[in-house]
C-alpha cells in the first residue's frame, strides 16, 4: 500500500478523532488506496504536543506549523486548530504544494473562504472539508432513498442541532465563544453541518431568512482557552460573549422544497441531538445522529393497514461502509465518520481527483451562514444569489 505522509495541526477533539481515523483506516478498509503516514503532529505547547504524539501514534512532534507546512516529507496537511488559524495555514500549504484536509467551518467569512478556494485550486492541489456527518451509513442510505426517487419529490427538510454544554452562565469563555476565533456560535459549529446536509441531500438555497440570540452576554474569563469541558476560577473577571447561542433560519430550495434549520447550545437535555427529517411526495425519512446507526423511513406505497414509520437498521450489508466493520447489527459510533471520511480522502488523492466535500463545499456552506447572518442583520430575505 502506498503512503499518504500527513501533517496535523492541533491535536485535541479533532486532532483527537483524526489522527484514530488515520490509525483505523488501513484496518478495516485494506482497500484503501493510500495508507496514512502519521508523520508529524503540531501543536504550541511543546511538552502537551510530545504528550499527544506518543498518545495517538505520531512519529514526531513540532511547535511551528511553517515548518511543518515547509517539510519535503510530507503530503497532506491537516488543519484541526481553531477557525481563526484555517486561512493562514492553508493559503500556506496550498503555496508549498501540499494537499489539504481542513475542519469545518472552513473560515471565518465567505472571503476568506473563497480565497483557500482560489489559493487551492491556483496551486492544482487536492482539498477537503470536515463535514463527516455525510459520512453515516445512515445518511448515505438517505442520500439513496432521495437520488433514487424512492421518496419522490422533496417538499421539506427539516433540521436541528441541540446541544446544551453552555446552559450554566458560569461556564467560561472559551475560544468557540468569541467571533474573531470562531466566527460565529451555535450558527457556524452547529448550523454548518446541517447546511451542508441540506446540500448534499436536497440541493442549493435559493433564499434564506433568520434570527439569532445570545442568552447569556458576559462569561467568566476562561483558565484555558480550549476545549468543551473548560473550567474558571470562581472569581474569574467576565469578558463578552460575541457570538450567537442559538441561530434558526427559513430557507427555500432551487428544487422548490422548503427548510428549517435550528441551532443551539441552549437545548437542556439535549447533549448532540444532530437530526433532520424529509418529506417527500412517496415517503419521508428521519434521522437522529444519537442514534446514528438508525433511520427511520416511511413509504407511501406501503399496505394502508401497515403504514408507519419503520425502523431501518443501517448496518448490513447493502449500508455504506457496514462489510468493513462488524457483523448486521453491530453499531458503530462518531468515530466512525472520520474513518469513512479517511477513506474518500485517500481514495480521491491516489486517483488525483477532489475529495467530497471539498473546499467548494466548504464556500457554499459559508455563503449560507453569511447570507443568514445578512438576513438577520437586515431584516430580510437573502438571495444566495446575492453573496
Ligand atoms: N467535524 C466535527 O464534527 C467537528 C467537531 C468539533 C470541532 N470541529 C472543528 O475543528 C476545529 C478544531 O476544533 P476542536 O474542537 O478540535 O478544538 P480544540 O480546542 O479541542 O483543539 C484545537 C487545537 O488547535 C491547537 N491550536 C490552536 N491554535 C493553534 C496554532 N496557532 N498553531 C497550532 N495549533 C493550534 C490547540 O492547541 C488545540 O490542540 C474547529 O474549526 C472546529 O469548528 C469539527
Amino acid at each position: 500500500m502506498k503512503q499518504l505522509r500527513v501533517g496535523m495541526i492541533g491535536y485535541k477533539f479533532m486532532g483527537k478523532a483524526h489522527s484514530n481515523a488515520y490509525r483505523s483506516l488501513p484496518m478495516f478498509f485494506p482497500q484503501a488506496a493510500l495508507k496514512p503516514q502519521m508523520t508529524a503532529i503540531c501543536g504550541r505547547n511543546e511538552a502537551a504536543v510530545q504528550e499527544a504524539a506518543a498518545q495517538f501514534g505520531w512519529q514526531e512532534s513540532v511547535t511551528d506549523w511553517r515548518e511543518l507546512v515547509a517539510r519535503d516529507d510530507i503530503d497532506l496537511i491537516d488543519i484541526n486548530a481553531p477557525s481563526d488559524a484555517h486561512k493562514e495555514i492553508a493559503l500556506a500549504a496550498a503555496k508549498a504544494g501540499k494537499h489539504i484536509f481542513c475542519e469545518k467551518p472552513l473560515a471565518l467569512s465567505l472571503a476568506d473562504s473563497r480565497e483557500m478556494l482560489e489559493a487551492a485550486e491556483a496551486a492544482g492541489i487536492l482539498h477537503m472539508v470536515g463535514f463527516n456527518y455525510r459520512f453515516s451509513p445512515a445518511v448515505q442510505l438517505v442520500k439513496k432513498l432521495v437520488d433514487s426517487g424512492r421518496l419522490g419529490k422533496i417538499y421539506h427538510f427539516r433540521a436541528w442541532f441541540l446541544q446544551d454544554w453552555i446552559l450554566d452562565p458560569e461556564f467560561p469563555l472559551v475560544w468557540r465563544l468569541q467571533k474573531e476565533i470562531a466566527g460565529s456560535g451555535s450558527h457556524g459549529d452547529l448550523g454548518a453541518h446541517l447546511i451542508d446536509l441540506a446540500h448534499y441531500l436536497v440541493g442549493d438555497m435559493q433564499e434564506v431568512i433568520g434570527m439569532s440570540e445570545t442568552f447569556v452576554k458576559e462569561r467568566p474569563l476562561a483558565s484555558t482557552m480550549t476545549g468543551l469541558s473548560a473550567r474558571a476560577s470562581a472569581d474569574a473577571p467576565k469578558g463578552p460573549v460575541t457570538v450567537d447561542d442559538a441561530t434558526l433560519f427559513l430557507a427555500r430550495f432551487g428544487n422548490g422544497a422548503l427548510g428549517s434549520f435550528e441551532a443551539t447550545r441552549f437545548a437542556a437535555g439535549h447533549r448532540s441531538t444532530n437530526a433532520f427529517e424529509i418529506n417527500g411526495s412517496l415517503g419521508s425519512v428521519r434521522f437522529d445522529f444519537e442514534r446514528m446507526n438508525e433511520l427511520d423511513v416511511y413509504f407511501t406505497s406501503d399496505g394502508e393497514d401497515v403504514q408507519g414509520f419503520r425502523r431501518v437498521l443501517a448496518t448490513d450489508p447493502a449500508h455504506a461502509y457496514s462489510e468493513a466493520w462488524w457483523p448486521p447489527g453491530h453499531t458503530i459510533g462518531f468515530e466512525h465518520t472520520f474513518t469513512h471520511e479517511m477513506l474518500e480522502l485517500s481514495n480521491a488523492v491516489s486517483e488525483g481527483r477532489q475529495p467530497v466535500p471539498n473546499f467548494r463545499d466548504g464556500v457554499k456552506c459559508q455563503a449560507v451562514l453569511e447570507a443568514v447572518e445578512r438576513s438577520i442583520d437586515e431584516r430580510r430575505w437573502i438571495q444566495i444569489s446575492e453573496m
